[in-house]
C-alpha cells in the first residue's frame, strides 16, 4: 500500500529557530520512515517579504544544510528547494483563478504584514495562501506539519480543494490535513513575554545559536514577580515558560517545577537554565554537523539536484492532470 504524504516548507528567511523546529520539523526523522515526505525550502515565498538577490542563495543553503544536519534523510525523503520546480507556477497560476480577492484580503497574515511593510504591499504577498495551496496540492499531500500559525493558510488550502473539486467534478485534489503527533497544534512563544517565535518578531532562538547564546536568551525571558500564594493564577510570560518546559523537558521535571511553583519556592532563574539545558540538548548535536555539511557545496548541490529531479517528476504530472480537467489539451 502506498504510504500517506506528508508535505513540508520553511521559508528561506535566514536559519532554523525554535518556532520551525517543533512547529514543523520536530517528528521528521521518525516520519521519513513511515510517510512518504517531501520537505522543501520555500524561497520563492520570502521574496514576498524580503527579495534580497544578495542574501537569498545563502539562506536557502543555510536551510538546506540545516535540514540535512538535523537528520533528513535525502535517500529517504525528498529535499528539495521550490524555485527548482518551476512547475509550482504553472499550479499556482491555475489555482489563482479560483481565488477570490475577498477571502485573500482576510487572511490573517496578509493584514499582518501589510501592516509591517505599508510601502511594500505586493501582490505575492496577498496570493501568499495560494502558492503555498499550490506547494501542497500539486503533491497531492496528506499531511501538512504546521505551527499553529499556518492553521489558516492550510485550511485555504482545503478550501481551493474542495472549490477546485466540485467546479471540475473531479476528486483530483486531495484536502491536506494538519499533521499533530500528540494533540495540539503548536505554537513555540518568544521569550519576550508575549506572542509567537517569529523571524519578523525578532526573538528567535535559532537551531545554530552557540550555547552562550542560547543561555543568554533564556536568561533574558521575561518574568514577573514570584508567586506569593499557593497555586496561583500564573501569567502569560510564566505560562510560556512553562509551555516551553513541557515541550523539551522530561515529564518528572516539569512536575518538579509546577510543584515549585504550587508551593511558592520556585527559582526563575533555575527555571530557565533547565529549559536552555534541555533545547541545547536537542540543537547542540545539530549546530556541530551543520558547519561541515554547510561548506560541502558539491554535497548540497548534489542533494538539491536529486531532490528536484524527483519532485519535478511528480508534479510535472499531476500539473498536467489539472491542465486536463481545465481543458488544456490538443486538438
Ligand atoms: P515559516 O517559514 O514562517 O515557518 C515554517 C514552519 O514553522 C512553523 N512555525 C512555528 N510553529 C510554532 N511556533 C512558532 N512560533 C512558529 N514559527 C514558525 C510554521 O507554522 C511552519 O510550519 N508559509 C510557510 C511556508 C510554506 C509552507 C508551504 C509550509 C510555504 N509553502 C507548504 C507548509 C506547506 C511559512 O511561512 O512558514
Amino acid at each position: 500500500m502506498n504510504k500517506p504524504i506528508v508535505l513540508s516548507g520553511i521559508r528561506s528567511t535566514g536559519h532554523l529557530h525554535l518556532g520551525n523546529y517543533y512547529g514543523a520539523l520536530r517528528n521528521f526523522v521518525d516520519m521519513q520512515n513511515d510517510y512518504d515526505c517531501r520537505y522543501f525550502i520555500a524561497d520563492y515565498h520570502s521574496l514576498t517579504t524580503q527579495p534580497d538577490p544578495s542574501v537569498l542563495n545563502p539562506n536557502v543553503r543555510s536551510i538546506l544544510a540545516e535540514y540535512l544536519a538535523a537528520g533528513m534523510d535525502p535517500d529517504k525523503c525528498i529535499v528539495y528547494v521550490q524555485s527548482d520546480v518551476p512547475e509550482t507556477c504553472e499550479f499556482y497560476t491555475l489555482l489563482n483563478m479560483h481565488a477570490y480577492l475577498g477571502e485573500l484580503e482576510k487572511t490573517v497574515s496578509f493584514k499582518d504584514k501589510a501592516r509591517k511593510q505599508p510601502n511594500n504591499v505586493n501582490a505575492g504577498l496577498l496570493t501568499y495562501p495560494v502558492l503555498m495551496a499550490a506547494d501542497i496540492l500539486q503533491h497531492k499531500a496528506n499531511f501538512v506539519p504546521v505551527g499553529k500559525d499556518q492553521l489558516q493558510h492550510l485550511e485555504m488550502a482545503r478550501n481551493f480543494a474542495n472549490r477546485f473539486n466540485h467546479f471540475y467534478k473531479t476528486d483530483f485534489m486531495v484536502e491536506p490535513k494538519p499533521y499533530e503527533a500528540k494533540g495540539e497544534p503548536i505554537k513555540i512563544p518568544g521569550l519576550d513575554g508575549s506572542g509567537k517565535m517569529g523571524k519578523s518578531e525578532g526573538n528567535c532562538i535559532y537551531i545554530n545559536d552557540e550555547d552562550a547564546v542560547v543561555i543568554k536568551k533564556f536568561k533574558k525571558a521575561v518574568t514577573d514577580m514570584t508567586p506569593t500564594e499557593p497555586n496561583s493564577e500564573m501569567n502569560e510570560p510564566i505560562k510560556n515558560l512553562f509551555y516551553f518546559l513541557k515541550l523539551v523537558s522530561a515529564p518528572e521535571v516539569y512536575d518538579q517545577f509546577l510543584a515549585a511553583w504550587n508551593d511558592c519556592s520556585i527559582r526563575y532563574g533555575d527555571l530557565k537554565m533547565q529549559i536552555a539545558e534541555d533545547v541545547l540538548k536537542v540543537t547542540r548535536p545539530i549546530r556541530e554537523r551543520y558547519n561541515e555539511i554547510y561548506a560541502n557545496a558539491d554535497y548540497l548541490n548534489k542533494v538539491r539536484e536529486q531532490g528536484a529531479e524527483k519532485a519535478r517528476a511528480i508534479v510535472r504530472k499531476n500539473v498536467e492532470e489539472m491542465r486536463q480537467l481545465m481543458g488544456f489539451r490538443k486538438f
